[in-house]
């Protein structure tokens, strides 16, 4: 359930209209909604209460500080996936004891700086990276929590992009090799503890069948692990998608009835717990996009509109820069305008930015009602690889984000300046 929706005839977030977001704080800015994030994380623990489980939020996915704080004073754990990652983390004030470090490509310094702040564990995808670990643990007379991705290879029925537990994806070790490398860790890596597993097969998955494929396929090699190396948990990933198509419509509980087919927190924990609850681990759990996506929205301006020969186009204020998704991986976000349309009120148009690309375009042939320059649009599901994928591009400062909680709005992010975004450069003599 998200907190948006038209009141009085103007969209708005929770109970701030985002006309007044606009107006203090300029445009594109991302407007989050914080009783979205909170009574999603809330029906998550609620869901896997029956069991042991633990939410480790993927910060890649929305790594504004106050977004992590909210989540580390609720005691969630976070899966990190580079120095830069735990560093914000621990500036939020979150725990290191309960991050997981994923990712293929782990430095020297980051291990290093990893080790010194004591993380939960790190999630290692090849045995050169666990020999790296083992090693410098020894030089910092350390001893370092390590479990290896698994890789079930099943296929999670998303986009190209976004999967990533096939034979084809570079990410985790082939599960017919897990039991030997487990067994080489333990006999020739002392500075190593080997503390779990993990699976993670991809995102945005929008039913529960791949997930329940990937942990039967999988359970049986967690069992063996667990008997002879005694590993606490396992971890099965993120992934769990949200209602991009539908987005506004399923903040009513009437769309959810209509839609059975979509996956549900609930549904996703209930398929999953009768195979989870037997092995008697700890189960890690790292959404991303789910309990921050629909949490959010990018409030845009309209700035032209251009009829060409074979199509209208919706010139807005917001470019790839903002936003990358729809370029990217073809993602699809609604966009509603903020002043409520009568429903015939509409037009097939692209909605286009202002970079100097034809891939940027957040809609293309969408039927959407027929908004003004001048006008405010949100583009809807934005809190999920939105702000955290922007960029300067095309030299466009970075936008602004803001945290609505009930009646009230606060800044998170200032709309970086001219003079921020070029601060780093050095202009040589
Ligand atoms: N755990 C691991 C190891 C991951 O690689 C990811 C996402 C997650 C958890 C969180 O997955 P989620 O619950 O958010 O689906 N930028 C793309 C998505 C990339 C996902 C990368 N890994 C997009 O905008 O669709």
């Amino acid at each position: 359930m998200h907190h948006f929706a038209y009141r009085n005839g103007s969209l708005h977030c929770e109970q701030i209209d985002l006309q007044e977001v606009a107006a203090a704080y300029g445009t594109p800015t991302f407007v989050y909604s914080k009783n979205t994030i909170l009574s999603d994380l809330e029906e998550l623990q609620l869901a896997f209460a029956p069991i042991d489980a633990h939410i480790a939020f993927a910060v890649k996915a929305c790594s504004n500080g106050a977004i992590l704080k909210l989540l580390a004073q609720r005691g969630v754990g976070f899966d990190i996936v580079s120095g830069g990652e735990l560093w914000r983390v621990i500036r939020a004030g979150g725990n290191p004891a309960l991050c997981t470090y994923a990712g293929v490509g782990k430095s020297e310094t980051e291990i290093r700086y990893a080790l010194s702040c004591g993380i939960y564990c790190f999630i290692c995808e090849s045995e050169g990276e666990l020999r790296e670990i083992d090693r410098l643990a020894a030089e910092m007379g350390n001893v370092a929590p390590v479990a290896v991705r698994v890789n079930p290879n099943v296929d999670a029925h998303t986009h190209k992009y976004i999967t990533t537990g096939t034979q084809e994806n570079k990410f985790g070790v082939d599960a017919s090799r897990i039991e030997a490398l487990y067994s080489t860790v333990a006999a020739e890596m002392p500075h190593l503890k080997l503390r779990g597993v993990q699976m993670h097969i991809g995102s945005q998955i929008t039913e529960t069948e791949p997930f329940v494929k990937a942990v039967k396929k999988l359970a049986p090699l967690v069992q063996k692990l667990k008997a002879a190396h005694g590993i606490e948990f396992w971890s099965i990933g993120g992934g769990v998608g949200v209602v991009y198509d539908g987005c506004l419509a399923s903040g009513s509980p009437e769309w959810w009835k209509n839609h059975p087919e979509q996956i549900t927190l609930k549904s996703y924990a209930e398929a999953l717990i009768p195979l989870l609850k037997p092995l008697g681990l700890r189960i890690l759990l790292e959404p991303g996009r789910r309990l921050s996506g629909n949490a959010a929205v990018m409030l845009t301006r309209c700035l032209y509109e251009k009829k060409g020969e074979k199509k209208t186009f919706k010139i807005i204020d917001a470019g790839m820069n903002d936003i990358i998704r729809p370029a990217l991986y073809e993602g699809y976000h609604e966009i509603w305008p903020v002043r409520e349309h009568a429903a015939n009120d509409s037009v097939v148009a692209d909605v286009v930015g202002p970079i100097c690309e034809s891939g940027d375009f957040q809609a293309q042939n969408r039927s959407l009602p027929d908004v003004r320059p001048g006008e405010l649009l949100a583009e809807m599901s934005a809190g999920a690889y939105g702000f955290s994928m922007s960029s300067t591009y095309n030299s466009r400062p970075l936008a602004a984000e803001v945290l609505v909680d009930g009646a009230r709005m606060q800044l998170i992010r200032r709309r970086q300046t001219l003079e921020e975004m070029v601060e780093d450069e050095i202009l040589p003599e």
